[in-house]
């Protein structure tokens, strides 16, 4: 079952594409993810994931269909929800860092994600991002509450597009939930095409911001690279691609006017910040496109049944991301 919501009250506001799953539906995914990591076994792997491109024509037709319809859909949908999808009862305790998370147990999951996302397209890691994991855990650590990195909760993760600082970043956002007993929102924004004035929108689509890779990479010693500037905005007036990170972007030093601009986008982007809560068994595809997320803070407990995600990184085209790939892998991008 399909259907599309609001997220929202105003006019414009995005909206929120969920297909629940049947119960029939949900156990075809859970076995096949099975079967795929009995077969392959590891899912970073680039022949795991080349193999899993096929592989995927096997889940159910009509969720197929559905994932197909939002990857193609003209006008982008903004988030993309799979519901009901059934996760491991036993993946045993939430782990406390993402270094111990790629658990045997939690592995079909892992597989879950990355079949659904080989609809849409090829998943991609970073290799300076959780050892170059393809599929990486998003959970709180001890000691990073106060941090800007996904391990965070006292502190709200800012909204940013993934990986805004790469052209190579993502198309998609994958994130599978298999614990959330906090009822912990993630939050979405979207840039309003046409409700900035022309003034901004002419200085947000000339380059002169900087986008630096943000803590996620752990880049040795943390120098920030010399990176050119870029423009946050591009493509056509009535759906521009947005690459927006509230953290870990500014204007060329200097530059007023792009520093005002900037400000403006920063406050559009804050007045349309919405929640979306994800439960057990629900897997959001986020249009990294178009859309930015975050999350807001909690109070993280580091109960064996604490927050926790499967997170892949999808692009339409794997062969687009070619100069930007690290060695002779097809799937790690280089994090600088
Ligand atoms: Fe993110």
């Amino acid at each position: 079952m399909a259907e599309t919501a609001p997220l929202g009250s105003s006019p414009d506001a995005p909206s929120l594409s969920r297909h629940v799953l049947a119960p029939d539906d949900a156990q075809k995914v859970q076995r096949l993810s099975q079967r795929a990591c009995r077969e392959l076994g590891d899912p970073h792997a680039d022949d795991t994931l080349d193999a899993l491109a096929a592989l995927a024509g096997e889940l159910p037709l009509n969720l197929r269909d559905f994932l197909h319809r939002e990857r193609l859909a003209e006008s982008p949908r903004g988030i993309t929800v799979l519901s009901n999808l059934t996760v491991a009862e036993d993946v045993g305790p939430t782990p406390e860092s993402w270094r111990s998370a790629d658990t045997p147990k939690s592995r079909p999951d892992a597989f879950t994600a990355l079949l659904l996302g080989s609809v849409l397209g090829d998943p991609i890691a970073w290799s300076a991002q959780q050892s170059g994991r393809v599929v990486t855990d998003v959970l709180p650590s001890p000691g990073m509450e106060r941090s800007d990195v996904s391990a965070s909760s006292a502190k709200e993760l800012s909204w940013h597009t993934e990986d805004a600082f790469s052209p190579y970043r993502a198309d998609w956002v994958g994130l599978l939930c298999l614990r959330n007993p906090h009822g912990v929102a993630t939050t979405v924004s979207q840039l309003a095409a046409g409700e900035l004035p022309e003034a901004v929108e002419r200085v947000l689509r000339e380059d002169r911001f900087i986008l630096a890779p943000d803590p996620a990479h752990e880049l040795d010693g943390r120098t920030e690279p010399d990176v050119p500037p870029i423009a946050l905005l591009t493509g056509p007036p009535d759906a521009p691609t947005l690459r927006a990170d509230r953290d870990f972007m500014r204007a060329v030093p200097g530059d007023d006017e792009a520093e005002a601009a900037l400000k403006h986008l920063i406050g559009h982007l804050d007045g349309r910040l919405t929640d979306v809560v994800l439960r057990p068994g629900d897997m959001a595809f986020i249009d990294n496109t178009t859309f930015v997320h975050g999350r807001r803070s909690f109070q993280a407990t580091y109960s064996p049944t604490e927050r926790w995600l499967k997170r892949v990184n999808v692009v339409r085209d794997i062969r687009r991301t070619r100069p930007g790939r690290a060695g002779g892998s097809r799937r790690v991008l280089h994090s600088r």
